[in-house]
């Protein structure tokens, strides 16, 4: 098995802000300047694609389609686990016509042997996926995120597809709309995250879990500039552009900022870990560590 990590990307053809489903969307900013920013959409994605294959990694893309613009987020296509796909149900009809599209992008990736199996949540259930519900490899656990898009029984539906424990945390906020925008656990234990965007029972289960130590609290500018949404390998961390205050605090810590310009997709709420999905994840830590090298 090739050790290096691997991840979706969506290409930009179909992206633009054309409708508000979360508060950060901007569709007259975007209209008032169409051409411009759908040009630096593509040297955004290229930017962050680099950035990923520079860090070590495998990047499998998806082509755009016009008509359902958020497809370049992947990051809510599934929740993917051991090689096994569970694949998202959207809140919103303005997203809900991306479901066949990523069901039948996992059913091409697994023909080619990149996932193992497929499967579809209970019905009912909304999940947005590993925006909405995050591996810590670390701890050996899902992190998951409710209340706002995805529904509380999707947990449930989480922990029988994995077999894996999951920590619900609800989202206090629209703002915070998906636990990724606020919420990000990295290889060496920290966790950075936005404290306002959680309720205080979740805001508990955070602190009992994470030594004071090892939380970080991302500011609201932090949080604002889309910089929780980051994609960590090993000591890099790839991430919009941040704020000096957590270039330095994430450098004392020992890791490496890469930071991409990705204006156009902040624009419609997204940041660098909504625009990938990692398709590697295991729960087994020995091929955890493998992949990290
Ligand atoms: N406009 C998209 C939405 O509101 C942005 C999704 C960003 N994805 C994420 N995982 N946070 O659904």
């Amino acid at each position: 098995m090739d050790p290096r990590s691997l991840f979706l990307m969506t290409d930009p053809s179909g992206y633009e802000v054309c409708y508000e489903i979360n508060p950060w969307m901007r569709p007259a900013a975007w209209s008032a300047d169409k051409a411009a920013l759908r040009e630096r959409a593509w040297v955004a994605f290229a930017a962050l694609k680099g950035a990923l294959r520079a860090a070590g990694a495998r990047v499998e893309l998806l082509p755009g389609l016009r008509g359902l613009p958020d497809l370049v987020f992947p990051a809510n296509a599934a929740v993917v686990l051991d090689g096994k796909a569970l694949l998202a149900r959207f809140r919103h009809p303005e997203r809900q016509g991306e479901e066949p599209v990523f069901r039948a992008a996992f059913e091409r990736l697994q023909k080619h042997g990149l996932v193992r199996e497929v499967v579809e949540l209970p019905a009912g259930v909304i999940q947005e996926g590993a925006g909405d519900c995050i591996w810590d490899a670390g701890r050996g656990w899902f992190w998951g995120g409710f209340g706002q898009r995805s529904s509380e029984d999707s947990l449930e539906a989480v922990r029988d597809t994995f077999r894996q424990p999951v920590v619900p945390l609800e989202l206090a906020t629209p703002r915070f709309y998906h636990l990724d925008t606020c919420f990000c656990p990295l290889a060496g234990g920290e966790v950075l995250y936005h404290p306002p965007a959680f309720t205080p029972a979740a805001l508990a289960a955070i602190r009992d879990r994470v030594a004071r130590n090892q939380r970080i609290e991302a500011s609201a500018a932090e949080a604002a500039a889309f910089c929780v949404n980051a994609v960590n390998l090993d000591r890099t961390v790839v991430m919009a552009r941040a704020p000096d205050s957590l270039r330095r605090t994430l450098s004392e810590r020992g890791y490496r900022l890469v930071e991409v310009d990705l204006d156009p997709f902040i624009l419609s709420g997204g940041g660098a870990y909504c625009m990938t999905l990692r398709l590697d994840r295991s729960s087994d830590p020995a091929a955890a560590a493998l992949a990290a090298e």
